[in-house]
């Protein structure tokens, strides 16, 4: 089967690495290895603190979701617990297919261990008795590592019947792996594409935790967010809340890339600065811009990289950190080219189930190659910005709402002139 290279990982064996502690570090197929690092540790504080206690612990630790859109895990816990209608599903969501992010993937090839302990945890904590891992197809090799972590797990009683001996709590995964499309990573789609349709969003509301996979109750979170809860879990939400800022808890995983001395994906506490991350990837001469955030995110300028890294500093200034890409742009890339590609990426990826991100990712992409070609004229400036507020509000879900963004912030924030 064809294996991608390794990724690099430059802060590999630093002692101040918390959710990367053990990549690099631990042998990613042997469960004794994983224990022997603290694995299973959390799962049975989890035991000691009852369903109930671990959503507090989570809720208290104020950790925010890692996929993209910060809302709260506990928060979504809770609600999905609350349910009377069983079962409950778990979805952990590893379609990591953002341009640009790679973190997730570093996770699960170097510890399968973790993620599957982790979506113990929330299994325990929320009342799913199953669970599904859907995984984007082009990682193969988190893809072997993670079955094998399965079927470890299975055999030494971490998975199946009464999990680690604890009374009444059955709990198993089943491995999904995704076919290609980006959009099968969005929540509601990756349900239908497990249930054997269509991989297209569905509206919300209904939220999930309320009628999810089978339409049944079910949370879906990401990778980084579970690799969380298992820190939590072992430190305590008090010990927890010490990295980070008030607002933003924890540290956070960069995945760095663009015209930088040393891409990868870096580790950080939330609150450090966007220039400490660039100076940690070996610095850039020429900084011409920083797409923050991936394609839904903004542009900053080389005068805005002394924003701290949290999410209300980026709310603040107009973008999010999104899935933690960082993505730089030195002088010698061409910008309008380089939109344009952001273009054909969402016009490819719609899955077409709605008027304004069908038509309008294809008009927006024509409009731009106009402009870039030099062939257009003011109007395509106005179509533009037009097309972009009907997707923006008018599409089912977050590729049309977003697929303007990244372009909007060229023009606005970086004054390119297209
Ligand atoms: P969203 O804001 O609709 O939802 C975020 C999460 O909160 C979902 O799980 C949703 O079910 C839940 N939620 C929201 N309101 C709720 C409520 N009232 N009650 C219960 N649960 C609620 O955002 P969405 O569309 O799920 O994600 C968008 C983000 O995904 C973007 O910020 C983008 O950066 C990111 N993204 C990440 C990718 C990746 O590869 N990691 C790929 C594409 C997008
Ligand atoms: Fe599909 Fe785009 Fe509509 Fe989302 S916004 S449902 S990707 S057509």
């Amino acid at each position: 089967e064809y294996l991608m290279p390794e990724l690099p990982l430059p802060q590999q064996g630093d002692p101040g690495l918390r959710l990367l502690r053990r990549v690099g570090t631990v042998d990613p197929a042997s469960l004794d290895d994983y224990r022997a690092a603290g694995g299973y540790a959390a799962l049975r504080n989890a035991f000691l603190l009852g369903p109930q206690g671990v959503i507090r612990e989570v809720t208290d630790a104020k950790l925010m979701g890692r996929g993209g859109a910060a809302f709260p895990t506990g928060r979504k816990w809770a609600a999905t617990a609350g349910q009377p209608v069983r079962p409950h599903y778990l979805v952990c969501n590893a379609d990591e297919s953002e341009p640009g992010t790679f973190k997730d993937r570093v996770l699960m090839e170097g510890d399968p261990f973790g993620v599957i302990e982790a979506m113990t945890v929330a299994a325990y904590a929320t009342g799913c008795t199953r669970g599904y891992l859907y995984i984007r197809g082009e990682y193969p090799r988190a893809f072997s590592l993670l079955r094998n972590a399965i079927a470890v797990c299975r055999e030494r009683g971490f998975l199946g019947p009464s999990v680690m001996g604890q009374p009444g709590f059955d709990f198993d995964i089943e491995i999904r792996r995704g076919a290609g499309a980006y959009i099968c990573g969005e929540e509601t789609a990756i349900f239908n594409s497990i249930e054997g349709f269509r991989g297209e969003p569905r509206s919300k509301p209904p939220f999930p935790v309320e009628k999810g996979l089978f339409g049944r109750p079910t949370v879906v979170n990401n990778v980084e967010t579970l690799a969380n809860v298992l820190l939590i879990l072992t430190e305590g939400c008090e010990a927890f809340q010490q990295v980070g800022t008030a607002g933003s808890t924890g540290s956070k995983l960069f995945c760095v890339s663009g015209t930088v001395p040393k891409p990868g994906v870096y580790e950080v506490p939330f609150g450090a600065t966007l220039r400490e991350l660039l100076e940690l990837a070996g610095g850039v001469d020429d900084l011409r811009a920083v797409l923050l955030g991936g394609a839904a995110g903004g542009f900053l300028r080389p005068d805005e990289i002394d924003l701290p890294l949290t999410m209300e500093d980026a709310r603040t200034a107009g973008t999010t950190l999104g899935s933690g890409v960082v993505l730089v742009l030195d002088g010698t890339v061409d910008v309008g080219g380089f939109l344009l590609r952001i273009a054909e990426f969402f016009r490819d990826e719609s899955c077409g189930q709605c008027v304004p991100c069908r038509i309008g990712t294809v008009r927006q992409e024509e409009a731009l190659h106009r402009i870039v070609q030099r062939k257009g004229d003011a109007q395509d400036l106005v179509l533009l910005r037009d097309v972009g507020q009907v997707m923006r509000d008018s599409s089912i879900c977050g590729l049309g709402q977003t697929a303007w963004n990244a372009i909007e912030s060229a023009i606005d924030r970086l004054g390119v002139q297209l």
